[in-house]
Protein backbone atom coordinates (compact mmCIF):
# COMPACT_ATOMS: atom_id res chain seq x y z
CA UNK A 1 0.00 0.00 0.00
CA UNK A 2 1.41 3.18 -1.05
CA UNK A 3 1.35 6.02 1.45
CA UNK A 4 1.99 9.73 0.95
CA UNK A 5 5.15 10.37 2.19
CA UNK A 6 6.40 7.91 -1.06
CA UNK A 7 4.67 10.28 -3.21
CA UNK A 8 5.90 13.38 -1.98
CA UNK A 9 9.46 11.63 -1.33
CA UNK A 10 9.28 10.57 -5.18
CA UNK A 11 8.39 13.74 -6.34
CA UNK A 12 11.04 15.39 -4.83
CA UNK A 13 13.32 12.89 -5.90
CA UNK A 14 12.10 13.87 -9.89
CA UNK A 15 12.38 17.40 -8.88
CA UNK A 16 16.04 17.02 -8.54
CA UNK A 17 16.90 14.52 -10.70
CA UNK A 18 17.56 15.07 -14.36
CA UNK A 19 16.30 13.02 -17.26
CA UNK A 20 13.58 10.93 -14.47
CA UNK A 21 9.89 11.30 -14.31
CA UNK A 22 9.22 7.64 -12.27
CA UNK A 23 10.58 6.27 -9.22
CA UNK A 24 10.34 3.28 -7.64
CA UNK A 25 11.76 2.74 -3.86
CA UNK A 26 13.31 -0.24 -2.55
CA UNK A 27 15.51 -0.95 0.48
CA UNK A 28 18.49 -0.87 -0.71
CA UNK A 29 21.20 -0.09 -3.01
CA UNK A 30 21.45 -3.95 -4.53
CA UNK A 31 17.93 -4.22 -4.93
CA UNK A 32 17.57 -0.98 -6.54
CA UNK A 33 20.33 -2.03 -9.19
CA UNK A 34 19.43 -5.71 -9.19
CA UNK A 35 15.69 -4.34 -10.41
CA UNK A 36 17.10 -1.88 -12.75
CA UNK A 37 18.73 -4.54 -14.53
CA UNK A 38 15.67 -6.75 -15.01
CA UNK A 39 13.78 -3.69 -15.79
CA UNK A 40 16.50 -3.23 -18.95
CA UNK A 41 16.05 -6.77 -19.92
CA UNK A 42 12.14 -6.67 -20.11
CA UNK A 43 12.54 -3.54 -21.63
CA UNK A 44 14.81 -4.35 -24.63
CA UNK A 45 13.87 -8.19 -24.54
CA UNK A 46 17.55 -9.45 -24.29
CA UNK A 47 19.80 -10.84 -21.55
CA UNK A 48 23.29 -9.68 -21.24
CA UNK A 49 24.58 -6.91 -19.13
CA UNK A 50 28.24 -4.97 -19.15
CA UNK A 51 29.65 -4.12 -15.59
CA UNK A 52 33.45 -2.88 -15.44
CA UNK A 53 36.03 -4.76 -13.53
CA UNK A 54 36.22 -3.17 -9.65
CA UNK A 55 32.69 -1.47 -9.87
CA UNK A 56 30.56 -2.93 -7.46
CA UNK A 57 26.64 -2.66 -7.44
CA UNK A 58 25.69 -4.71 -4.33
CA UNK A 59 25.42 -8.09 -3.54
CA UNK A 60 23.10 -9.59 -6.61
CA UNK A 61 24.76 -12.59 -8.25
CA UNK A 62 24.64 -11.10 -11.95
CA UNK A 63 27.10 -8.29 -10.57
CA UNK A 64 29.63 -10.81 -7.74
CA UNK A 65 31.60 -10.91 -11.53
CA UNK A 66 35.06 -8.63 -10.47
CA UNK A 67 33.25 -6.63 -8.09
CA UNK A 68 34.98 -3.89 -6.05
CA UNK A 69 34.59 -2.72 -2.42
CA UNK A 70 34.62 -5.82 0.02
CA UNK A 71 33.83 -8.10 -2.76
CA UNK A 72 37.74 -7.85 -3.70
CA UNK A 73 39.45 -6.49 -0.30
CA UNK A 74 38.10 -10.28 1.43
CA UNK A 75 39.56 -11.83 -1.93
CA UNK A 76 36.15 -13.12 -3.74
CA UNK A 77 35.80 -10.71 -6.53
CA UNK A 78 34.15 -13.64 -8.33
CA UNK A 79 31.86 -15.19 -5.79
CA UNK A 80 31.19 -19.04 -4.92
CA UNK A 81 27.22 -19.55 -5.21
CA UNK A 82 26.71 -17.62 -8.26
CA UNK A 83 26.30 -20.21 -11.28
CA UNK A 84 28.36 -20.71 -14.95
CA UNK A 85 24.61 -19.08 -16.49
CA UNK A 86 24.55 -16.16 -14.14
CA UNK A 87 28.09 -15.14 -14.99
CA UNK A 88 28.20 -15.86 -19.06
CA UNK A 89 25.56 -13.31 -19.10
CA UNK A 90 27.43 -10.44 -16.93
CA UNK A 91 30.53 -9.23 -19.52
CA UNK A 92 33.15 -7.28 -18.24
CA UNK A 93 34.62 -4.35 -19.72
CA UNK A 94 37.42 -2.12 -18.33
CA UNK A 95 36.99 1.17 -16.48
CA UNK A 96 38.10 4.36 -18.57
CA UNK A 97 38.58 1.95 -21.65
CA UNK A 98 35.75 2.80 -24.43
CA UNK A 99 37.55 0.00 -26.66
CA UNK A 100 37.06 -2.79 -24.18
CA UNK A 101 33.77 -1.87 -24.10
CA UNK A 102 33.35 -1.87 -28.28
CA UNK A 103 34.32 -5.38 -28.44
CA UNK A 104 32.33 -6.71 -26.55
CA UNK A 105 29.52 -5.01 -27.97
CA UNK A 106 30.42 -6.65 -31.57
CA UNK A 107 30.87 -9.99 -30.34
CA UNK A 108 27.42 -9.87 -28.76
CA UNK A 109 25.34 -8.10 -31.69
CA UNK A 110 21.69 -7.26 -30.31
CA UNK A 111 22.16 -8.93 -26.96
CA UNK A 112 23.42 -6.63 -24.65
CA UNK A 113 20.39 -4.69 -22.95
CA UNK A 114 22.33 -2.39 -20.50
CA UNK A 115 25.28 -1.15 -19.42
CA UNK A 116 25.72 -0.36 -15.87
CA UNK A 117 28.65 1.63 -14.03
CA UNK A 118 29.22 4.08 -11.10
CA UNK A 119 29.89 7.23 -13.05
CA UNK A 120 32.58 7.94 -10.71
CA UNK A 121 33.94 4.74 -9.16
CA UNK A 122 33.96 4.66 -5.43
CA UNK A 123 34.55 0.89 -5.00
CA UNK A 124 38.42 0.79 -5.65
CA UNK A 125 38.67 3.91 -4.10
CA UNK A 126 37.85 6.72 -6.27
CA UNK A 127 38.49 6.87 -9.78
CA UNK A 128 36.55 9.82 -11.66
CA UNK A 129 35.29 9.18 -15.32
CA UNK A 130 38.51 10.19 -18.13
CA UNK A 131 37.30 12.92 -20.38
CA UNK A 132 35.37 11.31 -23.00
CA UNK A 133 34.13 7.73 -21.46
CA UNK A 134 30.88 8.69 -20.47
CA UNK A 135 30.35 10.61 -23.54
CA UNK A 136 31.25 7.80 -25.66
CA UNK A 137 29.09 5.02 -23.47
CA UNK A 138 26.53 7.22 -24.34
CA UNK A 139 26.61 7.30 -27.40
CA UNK A 140 27.54 3.79 -27.69
CA UNK A 141 24.54 2.97 -25.81
CA UNK A 142 22.23 5.42 -28.45
CA UNK A 143 23.31 3.81 -31.51
CA UNK A 144 23.12 -0.26 -30.27
CA UNK A 145 19.49 0.44 -28.33
CA UNK A 146 21.41 -0.46 -24.98
CA UNK A 147 20.23 1.36 -21.88
CA UNK A 148 22.95 3.14 -19.84
CA UNK A 149 22.60 2.38 -16.38
CA UNK A 150 24.20 5.11 -14.00
CA UNK A 151 24.83 3.33 -10.39
CA UNK A 152 24.54 6.29 -8.39
CA UNK A 153 24.12 4.95 -5.14
CA UNK A 154 27.19 6.79 -3.70
CA UNK A 155 27.21 9.46 -6.13
CA UNK A 156 23.83 10.27 -6.04
CA UNK A 157 22.76 13.88 -3.95
CA UNK A 158 26.19 14.11 -3.45
CA UNK A 159 28.30 15.16 -5.80
CA UNK A 160 24.74 17.74 -6.91
CA UNK A 161 21.21 17.45 -6.28
CA UNK A 162 20.95 15.36 -9.48
CA UNK A 163 23.76 13.24 -8.67
CA UNK A 164 26.84 12.26 -11.54
CA UNK A 165 23.95 13.22 -14.37
CA UNK A 166 24.04 16.72 -12.99
CA UNK A 167 27.42 17.11 -12.49
CA UNK A 168 29.09 15.32 -15.13
CA UNK A 169 26.18 16.66 -17.33
CA UNK A 170 25.40 12.60 -19.40
CA UNK A 171 22.32 11.15 -19.52
CA UNK A 172 21.70 7.56 -18.28
CA UNK A 173 18.54 5.58 -19.06
CA UNK A 174 18.39 4.35 -15.62
CA UNK A 175 19.32 5.91 -12.63
CA UNK A 176 19.88 4.08 -8.91
CA UNK A 177 20.01 5.28 -5.36
CA UNK A 178 20.70 4.57 -2.25
CA UNK A 179 22.91 5.41 0.95
CA UNK A 180 22.24 9.49 0.92
CA UNK A 181 18.93 9.23 0.07
CA UNK A 182 17.57 7.38 3.06
CA UNK A 183 19.13 10.15 4.96
CA UNK A 184 20.73 6.72 7.37
CA UNK A 185 17.46 4.12 6.76
CA UNK A 186 17.21 1.59 4.62
CA UNK A 187 16.10 3.08 1.23
CA UNK A 188 17.00 2.67 -2.22
CA UNK A 189 15.62 3.59 -5.64
CA UNK A 190 15.87 3.38 -9.29
CA UNK A 191 14.19 6.07 -11.52
CA UNK A 192 14.11 6.73 -15.35
CA UNK A 193 11.76 8.19 -18.28
CA UNK A 194 8.35 7.17 -18.18
CA UNK A 195 8.36 5.27 -21.24
CA UNK A 196 11.05 2.60 -19.37
CA UNK A 197 9.04 2.73 -16.39
CA UNK A 198 6.03 1.62 -17.29
CA UNK A 199 7.20 -1.76 -18.43
CA UNK A 200 7.35 -2.40 -14.15
CA UNK A 201 4.55 -4.41 -12.58
CA UNK A 202 1.78 -3.08 -11.96
CA UNK A 203 1.79 -1.24 -15.31
CA UNK A 204 3.88 -3.34 -17.44
CA UNK A 205 5.06 -6.87 -16.77
CA UNK A 206 8.16 -7.08 -15.63
CA UNK A 207 7.70 -8.05 -11.59
CA UNK A 208 8.81 -6.00 -8.77
CA UNK A 209 7.86 -5.35 -5.57
CA UNK A 210 8.80 -5.34 -1.85
CA UNK A 211 6.77 -5.79 1.56
CA UNK A 212 8.88 -2.94 3.19
CA UNK A 213 9.32 -0.97 0.03
CA UNK A 214 8.13 2.88 0.56
CA UNK A 215 7.88 2.33 4.39
CA UNK A 216 7.02 5.24 5.89
CA UNK A 217 9.87 5.61 8.45
CA UNK A 218 12.05 5.30 5.59
CA UNK A 219 10.64 7.60 3.61
CA UNK A 220 10.20 10.10 6.30
CA UNK A 221 14.09 9.99 6.37
CA UNK A 222 14.49 10.47 3.11
CA UNK A 223 12.20 13.60 2.86
CA UNK A 224 14.42 15.32 5.79
CA UNK A 225 17.44 14.58 4.17
CA UNK A 226 16.69 15.78 0.58
CA UNK A 227 14.72 18.55 1.96
CA UNK A 228 17.68 19.66 4.35
CA UNK A 229 20.17 19.11 1.16
CA UNK A 230 17.34 21.79 -0.92
CA UNK A 231 17.76 24.22 1.69
CA UNK A 232 21.26 24.50 1.36
CA UNK A 233 22.31 24.07 -1.98
CA UNK A 234 25.78 25.49 -0.63
CA UNK A 235 26.50 22.30 0.67
CA UNK A 236 27.75 20.59 -2.18
CA UNK A 237 30.54 23.91 -2.96
CA UNK A 238 31.37 23.37 0.87
CA UNK A 239 32.19 19.86 0.53
CA UNK A 240 33.94 20.26 -2.41
CA UNK A 241 36.15 22.72 -0.82
CA UNK A 242 36.97 20.67 2.59
CA UNK A 243 37.52 17.77 0.22
CA UNK A 244 40.05 20.08 -1.79
CA UNK A 245 41.69 21.32 1.21
CA UNK A 246 42.12 17.54 2.39
CA UNK A 247 43.80 17.00 -0.78
CA UNK A 248 46.53 19.26 -0.64
CA UNK A 249 47.21 18.72 2.79
CA UNK A 250 47.64 15.17 2.33
CA UNK A 251 49.21 15.32 -0.51
CA UNK A 252 51.89 17.91 1.21
CA UNK A 253 52.10 15.83 4.03
CA UNK A 254 52.61 11.90 2.22
CA UNK A 255 55.50 13.94 -0.25
CA UNK A 256 57.74 13.79 3.20
CA UNK A 257 57.56 10.07 3.33
CA UNK A 258 59.63 9.67 0.04
CA UNK A 259 56.95 6.08 -0.90
CA UNK A 260 54.91 6.52 -4.21
CA UNK A 261 51.16 7.74 -4.10
CA UNK A 262 48.55 9.04 -6.00
CA UNK A 263 45.58 10.82 -4.62
CA UNK A 264 42.30 11.00 -6.59
CA UNK A 265 39.51 13.15 -6.22
CA UNK A 266 36.05 14.48 -7.73
CA UNK A 267 33.84 16.79 -5.59
CA UNK A 268 33.83 15.02 -1.86
CA UNK A 269 34.79 11.66 -3.30
CA UNK A 270 38.62 10.87 -1.85
CA UNK A 271 41.07 8.23 -2.09
CA UNK A 272 44.82 7.73 -1.29
CA UNK A 273 46.59 4.31 -3.43
CA UNK A 274 50.13 3.84 -2.47
CA UNK A 275 51.25 3.26 -5.74
CA UNK A 276 53.29 4.95 -8.60
CA UNK A 277 50.94 4.92 -11.29
CA UNK A 278 47.89 6.99 -12.16
CA UNK A 279 45.03 4.95 -10.95
CA UNK A 280 42.30 4.97 -13.39
CA UNK A 281 41.02 1.01 -13.78
CA UNK A 282 40.90 -1.58 -11.41
CA UNK A 283 44.35 -3.40 -12.54
CA UNK A 284 46.22 -0.18 -11.66
CA UNK A 285 43.86 0.68 -8.15
CA UNK A 286 44.66 -2.95 -7.16
CA UNK A 287 49.05 -2.09 -7.20
CA UNK A 288 47.85 -0.13 -4.20
CA UNK A 289 46.88 -2.51 -2.28
CA UNK A 290 49.62 -3.27 -0.22
CA UNK A 291 51.50 -3.49 2.98
CA UNK A 292 51.86 0.57 2.61
CA UNK A 293 47.94 0.97 2.61
CA UNK A 294 47.86 -1.45 5.90
CA UNK A 295 50.64 0.73 7.72
CA UNK A 296 48.87 3.86 6.50
CA UNK A 297 45.35 2.68 7.83
CA UNK A 298 46.67 1.28 11.13
CA UNK A 299 48.69 4.55 11.64
CA UNK A 300 45.49 6.46 10.99
CA UNK A 301 43.55 4.46 13.44
CA UNK A 302 46.31 4.73 16.14
CA UNK A 303 45.92 8.44 16.06
CA UNK A 304 41.68 8.48 15.73
CA UNK A 305 41.02 9.08 12.55
CA UNK A 306 39.27 6.20 10.99
CA UNK A 307 39.45 6.16 7.32
CA UNK A 308 37.74 3.04 5.54
CA UNK A 309 39.41 -0.23 6.00
CA UNK A 310 40.16 -1.05 2.57
CA UNK A 311 42.25 -0.03 -0.49
CA UNK A 312 39.44 -0.31 -2.73
CA UNK A 313 37.35 2.07 -0.86
CA UNK A 314 36.69 5.65 -1.39
CA UNK A 315 36.61 8.56 0.96
CA UNK A 316 33.19 10.80 1.45
CA UNK A 317 33.17 13.49 3.43
CA UNK A 318 30.74 14.88 5.32
CA UNK A 319 29.55 18.57 6.09
CA UNK A 320 30.13 18.18 10.07
CA UNK A 321 33.80 17.48 9.30
CA UNK A 322 35.46 21.00 10.45
CA UNK A 323 38.68 22.24 8.79
CA UNK A 324 40.61 21.32 12.38
CA UNK A 325 39.01 17.85 12.07
CA UNK A 326 40.52 18.15 8.51
CA UNK A 327 44.14 19.43 9.83
CA UNK A 328 44.74 16.65 12.45
CA UNK A 329 43.72 14.18 9.76
CA UNK A 330 45.99 15.21 7.62
CA UNK A 331 48.79 15.76 10.50
CA UNK A 332 48.24 11.87 11.04
CA UNK A 333 48.85 11.05 7.73
CA UNK A 334 52.13 12.70 7.83
CA UNK A 335 52.83 11.19 11.03
CA UNK A 336 51.68 7.77 10.92
CA UNK A 337 53.92 7.95 6.88
CA UNK A 338 56.82 9.32 8.22
CA UNK A 339 60.46 8.43 7.66
CA UNK A 340 60.81 8.09 11.56
CA UNK A 341 57.41 6.15 11.90
CA UNK A 342 58.02 2.27 12.13
CA UNK A 343 55.76 1.22 9.03
C1 LIG B 1 27.92 2.01 -6.10
C2 LIG B 1 27.16 1.06 -5.22
N1 LIG B 1 26.12 0.38 -5.73
C3 LIG B 1 25.40 -0.47 -4.98
C4 LIG B 1 25.72 -0.71 -3.66
C5 LIG B 1 24.90 -1.65 -2.86
O1 LIG B 1 24.15 -0.96 -1.94
P1 LIG B 1 23.61 -1.69 -0.59
O2 LIG B 1 24.82 -1.99 0.23
O3 LIG B 1 22.69 -0.67 0.00
O4 LIG B 1 22.87 -2.92 -1.02
C6 LIG B 1 26.81 -0.04 -3.09
C7 LIG B 1 27.17 -0.28 -1.69
O5 LIG B 1 28.21 0.07 -1.20
C8 LIG B 1 27.54 0.86 -3.88
O6 LIG B 1 28.60 1.52 -3.40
Amino acid sequence: MPTALETELAEKVISMVPNVEKVRFVNSGTEACMSAVRLARGYTGRDKIIKFAGCYHGHADAFLIQAGSGAVTFGSPNSPGVTPGTARDTLLANYNDLESVETLIKANPGAIAAIILEPVAGNMGCIPPEAGFLEGLRALCTRHGILLIFDEVMTGFRLAPGGAQEALGIRADIATFGKVLGGGLPVGAFAAAGEIMRHLAPEGPVYQAGTLSGNPLAMGAGLAMLTAIEADPEVFSRLEQKTAYLHKGLQSALEASDLPFQINRFGSMISVHFTDIPVRDFESAATGNNPHFKTYFHGMLDRGIYLPPSAFESYFLNDALSYEDLDLAIASAGAAMSRNATR
